[in-house]
């Protein structure tokens, strides 16, 4: 597409526009738009993917634009409930491209598996048991899953450690494994659980918990970019450096700094099906060593500009679980047009950084509440009762006079509606009475 995801104006077009830009930019088929258009998850699907079904929820999902990543354009699909986040992302976005945009990468997808062993007399010597059986105990795990070993996956380490702990010293196993274009938390608890019979063997030891980390700290996903301060001006740049410092400082700060950066991240988590829980506790575990932390960074560089990175453990896959059953997730993905987990991962810590940045550049000038409350308006307007072009009119009105809440709205809703159904009824007498 000839102006890739940079698309002006993108969100002033109506909706079937919308639907028409996207399916050329990522080649959708005419039933891709239809699940996007429809409530997209069956009742049956949604039965097989979790118990007691009785029903789904959706969310709005938008797209992120003007993302330009490792030099290609994304449109990034972004599932979320609160106003503003996806115009934040893609405003960032929009700012990084005249200087070349993200630069992002991950890791090899290497997940840890943890066997918690207990009850061993001698702990030095069961470590070094589980060591110099090493190759065994790869074999026996990736014996499991020929695919993913076929793929270049499968169990690349094992490592042993003693780990003193309040209910006594304990030898804690640690299979490392290349889980390829997978999350890998399945895989990696079997594998876990069918190589613990061994263990117990040679250890003597008990068997305790078989289980994937959720610090995926071998699966790293990082991004950069420059925003440049003729672009974004001095002061913004010293604006963020000032935020950035007081979320440095103060934990209360750091953690909505973290938030912020998990808005966006969420956003393509849940779009694409991904387990957002386990990218969220392995973020902040991530941020808590030394002390509770920003995942982002920023410094200036010799000319000014503001210099962005982020650094975050991401365990995500694009195939498998509800990547796959869940439609959404499944066209999501096709819009995204990725090759492999490593790309989707990028992307992600991409998106994460541009809503970083564009969080304290609008809280270290305008302050957010600006854009918050035009679409927050909007959706008290609907709670209010306003349908079609109501509700904007409603929303201005609310935001005009400073005053967005339900009350106020409906109070509007009968002063600004009532009068036009006067004048449709006043019409309709006029017509009887000729
Ligand atoms: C709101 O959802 C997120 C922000 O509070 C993030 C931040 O303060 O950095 C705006």
């Amino acid at each position: 597409m000839k102006n890739g995801s940079a698309v002006a104006g993108f969100y002033k077009l109506d909706i079937n526009k919308r639907h028409r830009i996207v399916k050329r930019f990522a080649k959708l088929s005419e039933k891709d738009l239809r699940l996007l258009k429809g409530a997209a998850l069956s009742l049956k699907t949604a039965d097989r993917m979790v118990e007691n079904v009785v029903g789904t929820t959706h969310l709005p999902l938008g797209l992120g634009l003007n993302f330009l990543i490792n030099g290609r354009d994304y449109m990034v699909p972004m599932a979320l409930e609160e106003p503003s986040v996806i115009a934040a992302a893609s405003h960032a976005a929009k700012l990084a491209r005249p200087t070349g945009g993200f630069v992002a990468g991950s890791d090899e997808p290497l997940m840890i598996g943890q066997i918690q062993l207990t009850g061993i007399k001698n702990l030095k010597k069961a470590r070094k048991l589980v060591l110099k059986n090493k190759s065994r105990i790869k074999e026996m795990a990736n014996s499991l899953d020929s695919t993913i070993v076929n793929l270049g996956g499968g169990v690349k380490d094992v490592d042993a450690r003693i780990l003193k702990t309040k209910n006594g010293k304990m030898l804690i196993v640690h299979l490392i494994v290349d889980v390829r274009d997978a999350m890998g938390a399945n895989i990696i608890n079997t594998m876990c659980e069918f190589v613990s019979p061994f263990l117990v063997g040679i250890t003597g030891g008990k068997i305790g918990l078989r289980i994937v980390s959720n610090l995926a700290t071998k699966r790293m996903a990082w991004a950069r970019a420059v925003w440049s301060k003729d672009i974004i001006g001095e002061e913004t740049v010293d604006g963020v450096l000032k935020a950035y410092a007081f979320a440095e400082a103060d934990a209360h700060r750091c953690t909505t700094h973290n938030k912020g950066i998990m808005n966006g991240i969420d956003a393509v988590l849940i779009a694409t099906g991904n387990d957002f829980r386990a990218v969220e506790a392995g973020a902040h575990a991530y941020a808590s060593n030394g002390g509770y932390k920003c995942l982002t960074k920023y410094k200036k560089d010799w000319h000014g500009n503001l210099i962005g990175s982020i650094e975050i453990p991401m365990a995500i896959g694009i195939v498998g679980g509800v990547t796959k059953t869940h439609p959404v997730a499944n066209i999501s993905l096709k819009i995204l047009g990725v090759k492999n987990a490593q790309e989707l991962a990028a992307i992600i810590a991409s998106v994460g950084l541009a809503q970083n940045f564009a969080a304290l550049r609008a809280l270290a000038t305008e302050g957010i509440q600006k854009g918050h409350m035009e679409l927050h308006a909007c959706n008290i307007a609907v709670i209010a009762g306003a349908k079609g072009t109501a509700v904007e009119k409603l929303s201005k009105r609310l935001v005009k006079e400073r005053d967005i809440s339900v009350s106020r709205a409906k109070e509007l809703m009968k002063t600004l509606f009532r009068r036009k159904k006067k004048i449709i009824v006043k019409k309709k007498i006029r017509v009887r009475i000729r």
